[in-house]
Parts: structure tokens; C-alpha cells; sequence
């Protein structure tokens, strides 16, 4: 654990003071209208300028490009001018704390209510474990998969980056959006809409989006919080409550066969799942597709560890969505062919290819996921596999497994019992 730094001292130049504006729309307490009334030099947004008292005269500086504004404060700082940055909801939440301070800024935050605890009041909701993630100057990809791996998610937006665009992403799974715009403000609307609604609309910035699982036809009821009951016509669904999948998942993984509903040769034995699992570097963030799923078993593995997972099974009686109930984690199955059915799919970050040809391995290092890893029982299809994967870009390692489980003799002794032996493959890109 790294040492604290010590908190500002009485003396030296005042901390620049960072202001939160409240999401909930309360009026700025008075700690903050004496901060205002005494600064020397004021910066913010337009919007957030144009909301507070600014005192007649005082140098104010309208964000735009954060830089310039940091010099700024950096200069009236070293200068003993007192100093105040208006920022949205609690400033150390994906806020500007963390660009001051890493400007070796001194600040005192007089934090409000967050876009996000006030998008959770708004829809009636506790959000216990809900996961805050943000979209804001990132890619999009991982705030999506987070949306499409667990139950309640709250997403900080960017314009191009919001509700239309996730709304677009969550096609497939089953989730209902409230949307907040221009929280505690007049401007303020909040609605409940389909992903699919959401992808058809325009939104204000800014909002922030609440995801939540559940059926689309409840996005007008009362939905479940996260850990908590369900309100009228809503509950989240057979996943995961605890949300929390940056943690390892309580039960562990690599589970034994008898923890799936499965016909016996439909699964991935427990010590080739071990590994198949870890290759796929499954966390929160990432897509991983299981093709050729049987019992869903990698698949839903890889999901407690927290990713998005799309389930590709040509069997519709195949246990996958009943087995991922079982586990509490939410899985979408796609009943069909691959590789065709592969083409309707968002790109993933990392496939396990358990079924399925060498059409299959094609289509899907066609799509450039980071990571395939493959499990083959037919010794005449490794060769073709390794090239395939190599001349598509990827370093391929692999090796063959064969266990060998305990079993029990009569009189007490044990013997060995061996498992059918498996090639594990993995491409992986630089
Ligand atoms: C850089 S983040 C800052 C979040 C902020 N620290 C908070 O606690 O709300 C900016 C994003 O917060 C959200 N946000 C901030 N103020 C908001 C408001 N009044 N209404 C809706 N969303 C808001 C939007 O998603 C916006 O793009």
C-alpha cells in the first residue's frame, strides 16, 4: 500500500478548491459561496459557469481542453491567487480531482450529488455493488461488455459515446436503459427505454445511462436494484447480485463436471477448462464468444470472471442458458450454425472454439479477436488448425492433456482412471 500524502497544511498558497455542482439540484451550500466570493480566478464549463454567482471582475477561464486551464491554476496557484474549478456531481469520480493532482496540485473538493447516485435516485433504485464505468475520452468496447455482463451498471457518457451507441451494443441482450440527461438542472429528462429504443434517438450531453438487466417488455416497471428486491413486473434476472466480478468468483472455477447439466461428451473436462479458461484472460471489460458451447461450461466460466459472453450452440436443447441460471451469471445463446450465424455478432476479444471445422476457426480469425484458444480431439485437424491460426497473424502455442482422475477400488485402494486426451491451442496477438 502506498503512503498517503499529508493533507494540505494551514499554510503555503490556499488549495485550489474544487467545486461540485450538484446532480440532485440542490443550491450551492455556503462553504461553497464563500469559496466563489473569495476566488481570484474562476474555471469551469459554460454551463457550469453560467450557474453560479460568478463575483464581478474575477478572471474565469471556459473549459474546453483541460490543459491549458491546469496552467492556469497552475499559475495562480504558485501565485497565491485563490483558485475554484466548478466541476459535475463529486469531483473525485471520474472527475477532475485526478488531473489536479497529477499536476501536483493541491485541491480541497466540495463534493455533491454524482450524476450517478442521482440517476439511481431518480429511478427509485438502490445501487449496492452497481459497477460505475465511463465512456468518457475511452473506448466504448469496455464500458459496453461491462453493460452486457452484469446486472446494474451506471455509464458515464461522451457525446458519441452514450445511450444511442450502447443502446445499439446491447441488442441481444435482455436490459432496460433509464437515460438521465441535464440532471439537476430545468433541463433535466429521464427516461426508461428498450436498448433498441435508446439506439434510435438522440440524447443531450451530457447523461448518464443506467443499465440494467432484465426483460425489454419491463422497461416501463419498477425494476430490482442490483441487491435488492424486485419492484412490480421487474427482478434482474438470473445473474449474478453481488456484481462484483473483478473479484474471484466464490465457488472458484474450473468447476467439476457434475456442477453443469450436460451430455457426457458435451462438456469441457475440468482440467482442460482450467487452462482454456485462464488463456481467454476473461475479466470485466471483454467479449469472449464460446463456439460450439454444449453445456456452456468455458463460456459461463468465463463469465464469473466477469466478461460479456455470447454462447454460439447449434443445439436448441443444448443446457447453456439453464446452466448459466444456474451459476447466477447472464450468458446471451445464439441458437444456430456457425460459422454462419458468427457474422450477426459483435466482434469479440477472445473465442473458444470447442465445435466446429475449419470453417469455423476461419470466420472467426476473420474477426481478429486477441485471443483463440481451440481444444481438438482429432489429431489430423491440429496441423491444419496451427497453420490456419498462424497465417492469420497469430503466435500459436499448445500441448496435449491427459488426465488421469482418482478412482476408487473396492478395499480402500484407489487407481487411476484416465480422461480422453485433448490439444489445447492457443493464438494469441502481439
Ligand atoms: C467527467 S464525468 C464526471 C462525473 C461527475 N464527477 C459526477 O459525479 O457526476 C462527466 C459525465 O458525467 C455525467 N454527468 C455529469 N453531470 C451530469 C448531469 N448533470 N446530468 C447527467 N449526467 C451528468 C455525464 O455522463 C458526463 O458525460
Amino acid at each position: 500500500m502506498t503512503r498517503p500524502e499529508p493533507l494540505p497544511g494551514p499554510t503555503g498558497p490556499p488549495p485550489v478548491v474544487v467545486l461540485g455542482m450538484d446532480a440532485a439540484g440542490r443550491p450551492l451550500p455556503p462553504p461553497a459561496l464563500a469559496a466563489l466570493a473569495g476566488a481570484g480566478l474562476i474555471v469551469g464549463a459554460a454551463r457550469h459557469l453560467a450557474a453560479v454567482p460568478v463575483p464581478a471582475g474575477v478572471d474565469t477561464v471556459t473549459l474546453g481542453a483541460l490543459a491549458p486551464a491546469v496552467a492556469r491554476l497552475a499559475a495562480a496557484h504558485a501565485a497565491g491567487v485563490p483558485a475554484v474549478v466548478l466541476a459535475s456531481g463529486d469531483p473525485g469520480l471520474f472527475g477532475v480531482v485526478r488531473r489536479l493532482r497529477a499536476a501536483a496540485l493541491p485541491v480541497r473538493v466540495l463534493p455533491a450529488v454524482s450524476s450517478v447516485a442521482a440517476a439511481f435516485a431518480r429511478a427509485g433504485l438502490d445501487w449496492d455493488g452497481a459497477v460505475v464505468v465511463t465512456a468518457h475520452g475511452r473506448e466504448l468496447g469496455p464500458a459496453l461488455n461491462a453493460c452486457r455482463a452484469l446486472p446494474a451498471v451506471a455509464v458515464l457518457t461522451a457525446p458519441d459515446a452514450g445511450a444511442a451507441e450502447i443502446g445499439a451494443g446491447l441488442a441481444g441482450w435482455s436490459r432496460r436503459l433509464l437515460v438521465a440527461e441535464h440532471l439537476g438542472t430545468p433541463a433535466e429528462r429521464v427516461t426508461r427505454v428498450t436498448p433498441e429504443q435508446a439506439a434510435g434517438r438522440r440524447w443531450a450531453d451530457p447523461h448518464v445511462l443506467l443499465s440494467l438487466a432484465g426483460a425489454a417488455d419491463d422497461a416501463g416497471a419498477t425494476p430490482a436494484g442490483p441487491g435488492g428486491a424486485a419492484g412490480s413486473g421487474g427482478g434482474v434476472g438470473p445473474v449474478r447480485r453481488d456484481n462484483q466480478p473483478a473479484a474471484a468468483p466464490a465457488a472458484g472455477w474450473a468447476l467439476p463436471e457434475s456442477a453443469y447439466r450436460h451430455r457426457d461428451s458435451m462438456i469441457t473436462k475440468a482440467e482442460v477448462r482450467a487452462l482454456a479458461v485462464a488463456r481467454l484472460r476473461p475479466r470485466l471489460g471483454r467479449l469472449v464468444w464460446d463456439v460450439g458451447a454444449g453445456s456452456g461450461s468455458v463460456g459461463i466460466e468465463c463469465a464469473l470472471l466477469g466478461a460479456a459472453v455470447i454462447a454460439v450452440e447449434k443445439d436448441p436443447a443444448a443446457p447453456v442458458a439453464d446452466n448459466a441460471a444456474r451459476h447466477g451469471v447472464d450468458v446471451r445463446v445464439v441458437t444456430g450454425d456457425a460459422p454462419a450465424v458468427l457474422a450477426g455478432l459483435p466482434d469479440p476479444d477472445a473465442v473458444f472454439v470447442g465445435g466446429g471445422g475449419t470453417d469455423v476457426l476461419t470466420a472467426v480469425a476473420d474477426r481478429s479477436p486477441d485471443r483463440v484458444v481451440v481444444t481438438l480431439a482429432a489429431l489430423d485437424r491440429v496441423a491444419p488448425a496451427v497453420h490456419l491460426l498462424r497465417a492469420a497473424g497469430y503466435t500459436v502455442t499448445g500441448s496435449q492433456l491427459a488426465a488421469a482422475r482418482l478412482a476408487d477400488l473396492p478395499g480402500g485402494s484407489v487407481r487411476l482412471a484416465a480422461t480422453n486426451p485433448v490439444v489445447v491451442l492457443t493464438g494469441e496477438r502481439p
